[in-house]
């Protein structure tokens, strides 16, 4: 009975994971203001249609990071600019849980009822391939 309830258990781990996996934020240092990122390290970030949630130390909201293009990168606030919920990264586009407004990987609304686009951190590029995130403007 044991190693049926084992089974059973290890069943529903493995049924939950993909909802854990899309959720996960991997947390980073502010160093002078600025999260440091290297795509290369972070698989889920490198190549088209990457996207990755990095969360400075010390906030409670992760930043959304996606590829934009082919070297190009975003770095938005998921916070949905109608009434402040969570967006979900769907594809090509992030989706608001609450009243379903969709937002395009560069956060420009393509449905509201938001009217704003979602709130962007500055990015850079290092020569070495490393992308800089601008966070100096706050959590919200
Ligand atoms: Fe996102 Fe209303 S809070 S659509």
């Amino acid at each position: 009975a044991d190693r049926r309830r084992f089974l059973a258990l290890a069943g529903a781990l493995l049924l939950a994971l993909p909802a854990c996996a899309s959720v996960a934020a991997v947390t980073l240092p502010r160093l002078d203001g600025r999260l440091r990122v290297s795509p290369r390290l972070h698989p889920g970030l490198d190549g088209p249609g990457g996207f990755l949630k990095v969360r400075p130390e010390g906030w409670e909201l992760p930043v959304y990071v996606l590829r934009d293009g082919a070297d190009g990168f975003v770095a938005l606030s998921p916070l949905c600019t109608h009434l402040g919920c969570v967006v979900e990264v769907e594809g090509s586009v992030l989706v608001c849980p609450c009243h379903g407004s969709t937002y395009e990987r560069s956060g420009r609304v393509v449905r509201g009822p938001a009217e704003r686009a979602l709130r962007s951190f500055p990015t850079a590029l290092e020569d070495d391939g490393t992308l800089l995130i601008d966070v100096r403007g706050g959590e919200r």
